[in-house]
């Protein structure tokens, strides 16, 4: 490992915590040694956040001991984790939106003048010391509601270093990222590292620890499965010892030439609530047998693209045709009656319903028809049947096949989605963000259902943040940037480096 021979700053030893009688950490013990990058890898659930959240003084563990510098500490709160030098940037932002960058960096820890009055302007030179000297460019005086997300995770950077932090936490830094905010925001953790501070990174992205760990400790369930030297291993190691069985990166995708088209948006022009054009003269189409992913940052229009082609929002201009039959602003529900199946991104609020079973949220669309009604009465033996098939096929798993949704998993719950869609037989299925915050091995049967269908001849458009998986699945490739398609691309003849750079306004070769 590349520090081997440093010290060691942190050791947990042994520890267990117990949450009622559910055990989220059993036995686990960690080594971080000075100025590595040490990550945390585990799919969702294992235990990652728990962990970090007993080195930062957030709970207390049930057994075990935490030595920092060689010294046994007891971190009752994250007070004596700071005052221990130890900062952690949490997976969801805690800053306060209507301040400014510099207030919410010195919020709590002010510095006074000789009055005890507030020296704003020495704490503000501070800031951008800190911000210069890492490379975290941030305008102290800007409004946070102001500022994107990449900014915003900058501010948390800046506010921990601002507390004097040596040990470095981050709880999924980049699952907020652009591409190429994802890149600085490697080059400022190897910064740190130069500087001889320790850096530990919660994450599930495989290759993201390729690029920038020293070492990885991988958990499952709770349980440490063991510590890895980044340099001598794969991606397929770190996938097989974090799920426990091997896993395939790659989709097989057999040669397939495009059929007819099956939807056809022409010149779409689309105004949001405060009149603002969020689309803009938009052009796409996408065939029978082929997978038409949309890149692009959030916020360029996706989100109201989707909504406009399934009648949620209204089209000011041009037009939307499944199977040359024109939907143009007619309702929604009449457009998914056209052979539309759609995996919504939001999929809490979208796309189930969290109290109802699993059998009743598998059929939503579809209650009033037969077989699953009949002159208005629900057949019950029906819907059952119907889910016992999907719950097979879609390898849903539960701890009952009639438990509630919201009793299962994030992965699963997505499974319930695309089982119900996929059922549906759609000519169009749009995928809006399919595996966000999922785990390799429900990314890996989500993505093989996806391809399915277009292995089926079906028509599929893909929307997604995650590059990796546009490159993966797609046939083609359209990058949106500021409600425009601004190129489309054939994913054979392109790569991510021009991707991202169409995706941040740039122009490509
Ligand atoms: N405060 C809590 N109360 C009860 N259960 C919890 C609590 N925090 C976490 N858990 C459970 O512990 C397990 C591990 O959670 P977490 O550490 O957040 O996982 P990870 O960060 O690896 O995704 C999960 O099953 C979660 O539901
Ligand atoms: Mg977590």
């Amino acid at each position: 490992m590349k520090v081997s021979g440093a010290e060691l700053v942190v050791e947990m030893r042994g520890i267990t915590k117990k949450f009622g009688s559910f055990v989220a950490n059993d036995n686990i013990s960690l080594n971080v040694h000075k100025g590595e990058v040490h990550a945390l890898l585990g799919e969702n659930g294992a235990g990652k956040t728990t962990l970090m959240n007993q080195l930062y003084g957030l709970y207390q563990p049930t057994s075990g001991e935490i030595y920092l510098n060689g010294k046994k500490v007891n971190i009752t709160d994250p007070n004596v984790a700071i005052a221990e030098g130890i900062g952690m940037v949490h997976q969801h932002f805690m800053l306060i939106q209507p301040f400014t960058v510099a207030e919410n960096i010195i919020l709590g820890n002010e510095i006074t003048n000789k009055m005890g009055v507030l020296d704003y302007k020495k704490a503000v030179n501070q800031v951008k010391e800190l911000s210069k000297k890492y490379g975290l460019d941030v305008d102290p005086d800007a409004i946070i509601s102001d500022i994107s997300v990449g900014m915003q995770q900058r501010v948390e950077i800046l506010k921990v270093l601002y507390r004097g932090a040596e040990i470095l936490i981050f709880d999924e830094p980049t699952a907020v990222l652009t591409p190429q905010e994802i890149e600085e925001f490697i080059e400022i953790i190897k910064k740190f590292t130069q500087d001889g501070k320790t850096v530990i990174i919660i994450t599930h992205k495989l290759k993201e620890i390729l690029k920038m760990a020293d070492t990885c400790t991988i958990i499952r369930r709770g349980v440490k499965i063991g510590v890895v030297d980044v340099s001598k291993t794969t991606e397929a190691e770190l996938a097989e010892m974090m799920v426990g069985r091997s896993v395939t990166f790659s989709v097989e995708k057999e040669d397939k030439v495009p059929g007819k088209s099956v939807l056809d948006v022409k010149d779409l022009c689309v105004k949001d609530s405060r009149n603002v054009q969020i689309i803009n003269k938009l052009s796409l189409n996408v065939r029978k047998g082929e997978i038409l992913g949309i890149a692009g940052v959030d916020g360029n229009g996706q989100n109201e693209l989707v909504e406009t082609i399934l009648g949620l929002r209204k089209v000011e201009s041009g037009s939307i045709c499944i199977n040359e039959r024109n939907i143009t602003n007619k309702k929604n529900w009449e457009i998914l009656q056209s052979g539309i199946g759609s995996i919504p991104a939001d999929r809490q609020k979208h796309g189930i319903v969290p109290n109802f079973s699993i059998p009743d949220n598998l059929i939503l669309e579809r209650y009033n028809v037969g077989p699953f009604s009949r002159h208005g009465i629900l057949n019950r033996k029906a819907i059952k049947d119907n889910a016992a098939v999907l719950i097979d096929r879609f390898d849903i798993r539960a701890s009952s096949p009639e438990a509630k949704v919201n009793t299962l998993s994030g992965g699963n719950q997505q499974k319930v989605i695309i089982g119900r869609e996929i059922s549906n037989n759609p000519d169009l299925l749009i995928a809006s963000q399919p595996t966000r915050g999922l785990d390799v091995g429900a990314i890996e049967f989500i993505h093989k259902a996806i391809v399915e269908q277009r292995n089926n001849n079906k028509a599929v458009l893909l929307i997604s943040f995650e590059l990796d998986e546009i490159l993966d699945l797609s046939d083609r490739i359209a990058v949106m940037y500021e409600g425009r398609i601004v190129k489309i691309l054939n994913s054979k003849e392109t790569d991510e480096k021009e991707i991202g750079l169409l995706m941040a306004g740039g122009q490509s070769k």
